[in-house]
């Protein structure tokens, strides 16, 4: 009888050369063979194997020697390396970007070879493809495809899920704002790799509205009381002495997808060989989760910082609409985003001086029974808060690693396989307390 070959190693970080690839090695190697891990063995896969030692060696530089990582040459050009990577491992971790160019051909090595896939993509259009195309496959394999388990989505997923648990019964929530506040006391910058991604995905948004078309409507959560009327295009939030304007980023897709995968499957998706213990975990938490109309917004503490998003954003959807404006901004993405993106990245010092603050201002009615009054108006408020340290190359990393640590963990309370959403994927579990105890907090801020 033919043997089966086990996977070599639990986790290759793929594209582990890369800006935020090192980043995600120096946090993986935290946790690599600790006692109790579940993680044992790592590698790291590129291009280029002297890229990667380079990474290696600066992201092993804060502890012990990682000589013995071995390296994996893959190429997204290249779909057999990319299957031969795929077959040596329990879970692939992408951060080769932009997804919308590199991802596809990932995605179908893993799904091919049952593998389990997560990334760090915050690209709305990627994840709605793979899902459409590779989720059937996805499921027969028994191969998990998540993506956004970075700063894209995972605070707005757990933050509005948080947000929810806090309305007790007969309290239900109606809507959830998301306000996102960057801080530092040096300048906040974000690498060309987001940067880039951000582009194509203004480029191609008519795509992503074509792709939406061509496929069947999603079901949507009933949610109780209006739907929240639109109002005015900057806010000035005075509880929290924000003012705010509407952030076009993946987070509230990711969070719809979310629930509607919950309103399909109302006590979330089973795992493939799941315990009793866990399953009725599972429905447990499900049932505490109300879903609410959801939006993020980027907050400043003053309305000039609020114009300067405008400015930003309309610079990128202006010259991004067309060739010439989107070579123009490729080229020169520090001149034409004032500084908040460039081809070197933050320095080190920068990240380490980021934070984030994240507050979700959810309201509702204090009696589910006073949502169907005509003319129905939220009575009661909770604002909640997740905050951690930098977003793209300290929290993405954290976020990833934490996410990887319970797919080997609890593999079997997993689903067998699909392309989803982190939130339905991991949300019975301990994510929320995994990201607690490494820097990333949960709060209640108040109730009324
Ligand atoms: N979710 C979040 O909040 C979040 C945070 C940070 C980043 N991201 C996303 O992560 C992605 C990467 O960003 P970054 O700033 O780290 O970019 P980056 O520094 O340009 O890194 C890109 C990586 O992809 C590799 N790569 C490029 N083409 C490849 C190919 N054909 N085959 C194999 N590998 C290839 C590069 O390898 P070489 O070294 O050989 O060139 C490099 O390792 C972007 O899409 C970004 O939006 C998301």
């Amino acid at each position: 009888m033919a043997q089966v070959q086990l996977p070599t190693y639990d986790i290759i970080i793929f594209g582990a050369s890369g800006f935020t690839g090192k980043y995600v090695i120096r946090e993986a190697l935290k946790f690599l063979n600790t006692p109790n891990s579940p993680f044992k063995t790592l590698a790291l896969a590129g291009r280029s194997s002297s890229k990667l030692s380079d990474a290696l060696k600066w992201a092993s530089s804060t502890s012990t020697s990682h000589s013995t990582i071995p390296f994996i040459i893959a190429d997204t050009s290249d779909p057999p390396s990319l299957r031969r990577m795929a077959s040596q491992t329990k879970l692939i971790l992408n951060c080769v970007g932009p997804f919308r160019h590199y991802g596809d051909p990932v995605v179908a090595a893993c799904v091919e070879t049952g593998c389990d896939y997560l990334d760090i993509s915050g690209e709305p259009e990627f994840m709605e493809k793979m899902e459409a195309v590779y989720h059937e496959r996805a499921v027969e394999n028994g191969s998990l495809v998540v993506s956004a388990c970075g700063f894209d989505s995972v605070p707005a997923e757990f933050g509005l899920m948080f947000n929810s648990r806090q309305w007790v019964s007969p309290a239900v929530p109606n809507r959830v704002e998301a306000y996102l506040s960057l801080e530092s006391d040096k300048s906040i910058a974000g690498n060309f790799g987001t940067f880039e991604s951000a582009v194509l995905g203004v480029a191609n948004a008519d795509k992503l509205a074509e792709l939406r078309r061509s496929r069947p409507k999603r079901s949507r959560p009933s949610i109780p009381g209006p739907a929240p009327v639109k109002g005015s295009t900057i806010e000035h939030q005075k509880e929290l002495g924000l003012w705010a304007v509407k952030l076009p980023s993946a987070d509230a897709i990711v969070v719809r997808r979310t629930l509607s995968t919950l309103t399909d499957n109302p006590s979330g998706l089973p795992g493939v060989n799941e315990d009793d213990k866990h399953a009725e975990k599972r429905k447990e938490f499900w049932s505490t989760i109300k879903p609410a109309h959801f939006g993020v917004k980027i907050a400043a503490k003053n309305v000039l910082g609020v114009f300067a998003f405008i400015a930003l954003g309309l610079c990128i959807g202006l010259l991004g609409s067309f060739s010439f404006g989107r070579w123009l901004l490729l080229k020169f993405p520090s001149v034409f985003t004032f500084g908040a993106f460039r081809k070197t990245g933050p320095t080190e010092e920068e990240v380490a001086s980021a934070s984030f603050k994240m507050w979700f201002v959810g309201s509702g009615f204090s009696d589910a029974s006073l949502a169907s009054r005509e003319g129905a108006q939220p009575d009661t408020e909770i604002i909640t808060r997740v905050m951690g340290p930098e977003i793209g190359y300290l929290t993405t990393p954290i976020i990833l690693v934490q996410c990887a640590l319970i797919v080997l963990k609890q593999r079997q309370n997993l689903p067998k396989g699909g392309v989803l959403t982190p939130g339905i994927v991991f949300g019975p579990f301990d994510l929320q307390d995994r990201l607690q105890e490494n820097g990333i907090s949960f709060d209640l801020i108040s109730e009324k």
